[in-house]
């Protein structure tokens, strides 16, 4: 496995292994690896000739007063898991190699940033979107993997590549979760014991949901109403949003059409957490 720091080197890279015809799988990550990023992995490496990981904690995709400073981070142990699921190429550049011209340039996707996560975190997803856009030009890859974990975020990146006409395949895969069926995620970190076990609500919400709309309830503002007193049930539980979105346009929806997504985004004393369903009747 190669460890590559530099822009230009891994953009020699990616070049020399299109000359020689073999596909690039890209898989991005802010670290701190877990089953999730890895079940990616293991997806790009079945379906590519080469995996490149990037792990880089990207700070403009932070506001001014979230957690940039103790974002979670295990870059040793990050390589281990990286070695071990057989990835090729891991990307690892600081923040100067990544933002060092003078003349901040981003990348926007309007309006469905606005929405959501970005009606909360104004910012977050013109810093993801950058950040995306950089990478796709310094690792070239054929196609790229992200979770469905972050809904939202797989919406924008398959704006962002058909808006600017990016030649990569985005792939998205299924949320991997814990045994009591929280979602992954690197910031579960920061749960403590009692959050932990109340974060369990949030996947009991979002399949009680699912098991309401498969029965056959039609009715979306019942169907949040019932998201919103099982989520309640937990004291100290903060709701920032329920809401159920087609799947494509994210926009609400009163009542079931063909396929719908449900989101919900909480927060336990500091720690914000997200999760989603997508549910075909
Ligand atoms: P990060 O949170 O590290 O996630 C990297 C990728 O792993 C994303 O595509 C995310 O959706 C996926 N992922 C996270 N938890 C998952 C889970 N439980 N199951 C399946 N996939 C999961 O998302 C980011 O980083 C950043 O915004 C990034 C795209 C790298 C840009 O900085």
């Amino acid at each position: 496995m190669n460890i590559i720091t530099d822009i230009s080197e891994m953009q020699k890279v990616a070049d020399s292994f299109r000359l020689q015809g073999r596909r690039i799988g890209f898989v991005p990550t802010m670290g701190f690896l877990h089953e999730g990023h890895l079940s990616l992995i293991r997806h790009a490496r079945q379906m590519f000739d080469i995996v490149v990981v990037s792990i880089f904690v990207n700070p403009i995709q932070f506001g001014p007063s979230e957690d940039f400073d103790r974002y979670p981070r295990d870059e040793d142990g990050d390589l281990a898991k990286c070695k071990a699921g057989g990835v090729d190429i891991v990307f690892l550049p600081d923040a100067k190699e990544m933002y060092s011209t003078q003349d901040a340039v981003t990348v926007s996707v309007e309006r469905i940033s606005d929405i959501m996560e970005g009606a909360i975190r104004p910012g977050h997803y013109r810093g993801v979107a950058t950040v995306v856009a950089k990478l796709f030009h310094i690792v070239k890859p054929h196609a790229a993997f992200f979770g469905q974990k972050d809904y939202q975020q797989c919406i924008i990146i398959k704006r962002l590549v058909k808006g600017l006409n990016i030649d990569v395949d985005i792939v998205i895969r299924p949320t991997v979760r814990e045994a009591d069926g929280l979602a992954m995620s690197s910031r579960n970190a920061y749960l403590n014991e009692k959050e932990r076990r109340a974060a369990t609500v949030i996947f009991r919400a979002l399949s009680s949901a699912e098991h309401l709309i498969k029965s056959g309830v039609k009715d979306m503002e019942h169907v949040r109403s019932r998201i919103q007193a099982t989520l309640q049930e937990e004291k100290g539980l903060n709701i920032d949003y329920i809401q159920i979105v087609d799947p494509d346009t994210l926009m609400p929806l009163q009542s079931m059409v063909n396929n719908l997504v449900i989101l919900v985004a909480v927060r336990l004393g500091n720690t914000r957490l997200i999760d989603n369903v997508h549910i075909w009747p």
